[in-house]
């Protein structure tokens, strides 16, 4: 009898070897097999109310980073549950027929107090809406294969428009492995070429914006944040970070910057044995970075962005395959000197006064520092013993000239 599932966070260690940034999640049942996966994309449109009797709309996507609680598999049905952001979450629910599966239902809960996605909301409810798809383009599987759509499909109702693309799914996954087989979706099937599904987005790339952009002045240093996660249990810090930060962030290939403000920052997160996650977000900007530990030493090994500039368009990017910080576990990882880092190619990180430890922290102090190597003075070795070198050579070669001189004065007296 399988029970509800064993959850498991999105970004699995190490992966997939394709490069785009899509939402990965494996489903384990309660004996730890894998009964469901999925790997897809998802956009949101959502109109919502806000203040001065207005609609607005919130445009934002499935981020990478999601959990997976409230996910289950049954023998008939399953329910892939994914949460993410401030109380958000997708679901999708599935049956088993004797041949095949299908997907039955899509609900998406939206916490729309999250000023971060829903500014100046009306409403601090949970707003939800649920479709029945069971008459849509989600159209049934092979038990034993896995559903694929690379095509859009889009999904409306109640004011929320849902865009699903590169979809890989299998649901009632048969003795713990994700089958190779797959049911391709109708649309992309090529028999008939059809023109590419548009989208909203395409009719304003051919306008240009005119690029007499006025040179702003330079950020002033980000002010040194000082963020903790602490544990469940007993309370006490778990994760540590501080840091001054500087986000750079393409939207339509124009690049922006702004600091990070702690003030009004809150970070929160869980901390793991094998992985701990820092969480910061304001009423701007969600920041999560993920970290791991292996073979003792840890690591920054995803970060994911979400920004909203007001009105305008928003951005969402980041990176589940960095390498950055790394230290020993029960030490952390310090770098005083500013530090530029490319995230992925439309997020740069730019660190000021960085310390942290994401794992075995004690009694609320950081451990011993591994230092980065700008901070440290072995750069600074090579140049000494350079210098030491040619002031020997010089003295050798003045010794030498002195004592040619020497003899040769001598052999005159002769
Ligand atoms: C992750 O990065 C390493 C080196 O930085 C690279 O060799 C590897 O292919 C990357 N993996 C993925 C899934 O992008
Ligand atoms: C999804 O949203 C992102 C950012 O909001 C946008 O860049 C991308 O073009 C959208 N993709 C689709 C297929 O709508
Ligand atoms: C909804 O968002 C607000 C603000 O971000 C947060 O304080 C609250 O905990 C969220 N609610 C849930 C159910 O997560
Ligand atoms: C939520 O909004 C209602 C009115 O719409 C208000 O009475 C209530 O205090 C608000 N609750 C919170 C937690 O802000
Ligand atoms: C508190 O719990 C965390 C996580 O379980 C553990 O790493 C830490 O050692 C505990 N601290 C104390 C003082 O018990
Ligand atoms: C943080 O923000 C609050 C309110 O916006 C302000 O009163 C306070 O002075 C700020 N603190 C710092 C250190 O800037
Ligand atoms: C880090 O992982 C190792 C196993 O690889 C484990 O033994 C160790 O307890 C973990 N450290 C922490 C602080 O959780
Ligand atoms: C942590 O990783 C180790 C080695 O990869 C594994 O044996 C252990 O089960 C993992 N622990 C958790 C809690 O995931």
């Amino acid at each position: 009898m399988i029970h509800p599932a064993v959850l498991f966070l999105a970004l699995a260690l190490g992966l997939g070897t394709q490069l785009t940034t899509a939402t990965e999640v494996l489903v384990n049942n309660t004996e730890g097999k894998l009964c469901l996966y999925a790997n897809l994309k998802v956009n949101f449109s959502v109109v919502y109310e806000a203040v001065g009797d207005k609609n607005a709309t919130a445009a934002f996507s499935l981020p990478d980073a999601v959990l997976t609680n409230g996910s289950s598999c049954a023998n008939s049905s399953s329910t892939l549950r994914l949460s993410f952001g401030q109380g958000h979450s997708w679901t999708m629910s599935f049956s088993k027929g004797a041949q095949t599966y299908q997907a039955v239902s899509v609900t998406v809960d939206l916490n729309l107090t999250d000023a971060a996605i829903f500014p100046n909301a009306t409403s601090n409810k949970t707003m939800s809406v649920t479709v029945n798809v069971t008459a849509t383009d989600l159209s049934k599987a092979g038990l034993g294969t896995c559903y694929s759509c690379n095509s859009q499909d889009v999904i409306q109702e109640g004011g929320v428009s849902q865009t699903l693309w590169n979809v890989l799914i299998q649901a009632f996954v048969a003795n713990g492995s994700k089958s190779q087989e797959i049911t391709p979706c109708a649309a992309d099937v090529p028999i008939t070429p059809s023109p590419a599904p548009t989208n909203t987005t395409t009719t304003t790339t051919t306008t240009v914006a005119p690029t007499t952009a006025i040179p702003s002045p330079p950020l002033p240093t980000p002010p040194t944040g000082k963020y903790q996660v602490t544990a469940e249990v007993n309370r006490t810090a778990c994760l540590m970070a501080n840091f001054g930060l500087r986000i750079g962030f393409k939207i339509q290939g124009q690049l922006q910057e702004m600091n990070l403000e702690p003030n009004g920052t809150s970070a929160s997160g869980t901390c793991g044995v094998n992985s701990s996650q820092l969480v910061l977000s304001n009423s701007v900007a969600t920041l999560m970075f993920t970290f791991v530990n292996e073979t003792a030493k840890f690591r920054l090994h995803a970060v994911s962005v979400n920004i909203t500039t007001g009105t305008g368009p928003q951005f969402s990017g980041g990176n589940a395959n960095l390498s950055l910080w790394v230290a020993s576990v029960g030490s952390s990882y310090m770098c005083n000197k500013e530090q530029s880092y490319n995230i992925s190619d439309s997020l740069f990180f730019h660190t000021f006064d960085l310390q942290v430890q994401p794992f075995a922290v004690a009694s609320g102090k950081f451990s011993t520092a591994h230092e980065c190597s700008l901070d440290d003075t072995t750069a600074l070795i090579p140049i000494i013993v350079g210098c030491a070198l040619t002031g020997l050579i010089l003295i050798v070669v003045v010794a030498y000239i002195i004592g040619r001189r020497k003899t040769y004065v001598g052999y005159q007296t002769l």
